[in-house]
């Protein structure tokens, strides 16, 4: 590598955000183009290192992500670096794509699940690649391990400064056909976990007065064409729309502590296991997923990873209460 002496902040025309301390773009490094693997995005990243100083903490990277969109990654200064996320549900989905966001921007991760071998291999991603994470199993809508999760956090790593209430499913049934016990585990599986975690966290982030609590809702709050008119999803709807009624609530009881409390609302996203069923639908049915979103396609996990990131940070400061849907239009 190659240190110059030329005074730059723009790289083929991308230009490196004006936040930069101006003293850290004293350097131009690295003329050639390099490839790199971002293993957490599956996408290929075309970035080129445009500013350094003597601390190699101070690294930055601008380039392009195989989307297409324009990206800047600060390197090794994460957007969460000296932060502790908890999030549950991170075994697998999104759960796991918002685990490996958060580490990859430097936090620190508590993950909790019921699936022990899932758990284990999104933790190995993040310690692989140079993160911490610790992890708790057990069923989260049970009172003791949800208050055991957030407390692994204060014991491992003395705060917790973003829980992301991520747990959740369906059974779908129509409604002339549910049973009580369907909608109860509905209700269970998307509401309880995300109170208790919730509750818990909150004493905590109360006394630091800071903290972003980020919750997962759905498309569906306002109900889903492909699942109501071919299988019925009457009970999810109902909690991934209570999901927004509670964030809107939280947020104002938490505002004074300065505790930023909101949701993101993915469409139907391509996941290991829901996937292959929106996939189905799209073959064969008329009202189907990537036909009724306007961009005509299922979201990645990845999609919805980096919205729950942007609240999870410090640039969503002023954002409190809102629930940010991840819909491709919808
Ligand atoms: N995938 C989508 O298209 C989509 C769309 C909108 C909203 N969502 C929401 O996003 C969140 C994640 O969805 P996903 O598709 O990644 O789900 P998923 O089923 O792939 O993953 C859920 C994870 O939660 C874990 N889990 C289930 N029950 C548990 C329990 N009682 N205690 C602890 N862990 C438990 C599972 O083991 C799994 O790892 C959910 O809230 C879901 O409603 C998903």
């Amino acid at each position: 590598m190659m240190v110059g002496t030329s005074i730059s902040n723009e790289v083929d025309g991308i230009r490196a955000p004006t936040m930069w301390p101006t003293h850290l773009i004293h350097h131009r490094m690295a003329a050639n183009w390099s490839f790199f693997d971002r293993i957490t995005l599956r996408a290929t990243v075309r970035c080129k290192l445009i500013a350094c100083d003597t601390d190699p903490r101070h690294t930055f990277w601008v380039g392009r992500t195989s989307y297409g969109e324009s990206r800047i990654k600060e390197d090794e200064l994460g957007r969460l670096d000296n932060q502790v996320a908890v999030v549950t549900g991170a075994g697998n989905g999104l759960g796991e794509a918002i685990a490996l966001r958060l580490a990859e921007e430097g936090a620190r991760l508590v993950l909790g699940d019921i699936e022990v071998d899932a758990l284990a291999d999104t933790a190995s991603q993040i310690t692989k690649s140079g993160g911490e994470a610790v992890t708790v199993v057990g069923d989260l809508t049970d009172e003791g391990p949800a208050i055991q999760l957030v407390e692994t956090a204060v014991e491992r790593f003395g705060q917790v400064d973003i829980l992301v209430n991520n747990l959740g499913g369906s059974r779908n049934t129509k409604i002339w056909e549910m049973s009580v016990e369907d909608w109860d585990y509905v209700m269970r599986l998307n509401l309880r976990a995300m109170f208790l975690c919730t509750r818990q966290a909150a004493t905590h982030m109360m006394k630091r007065r800071r903290g972003k609590i980020i919750c997962l809702s759905s498309g569906a709050r306002e109900g889903t064409p492909w699942t109501a008119y071919y299988q019925g999803g009457s009970g999810y709807s109902a909690a991934k729309a209570a999901v927004h009624g509670f964030i809107r609530d939280v947020a104002l009881e938490l505002a004074e502590f300065d505790i930023n409390v909101n949701a993101v609302a993915p469409g139907p996203i391509d996941t290991e296991r829901t996937g292959p069923m929106l996939k189905k639908m799209d073959a064969s049915v008329d009202f189907s997923p990537s036909r009724m979103t306007p961009m005509k396609r299922l979201g990645l996990p990845e999609e919805v990873a980096n919205a729950v990131l942007f609240l999870a940070s410090d640039e969503a400061s002023y954002v409190s209460g809102h629930t940010l849907a991840v819909a491709g239009g919808r």
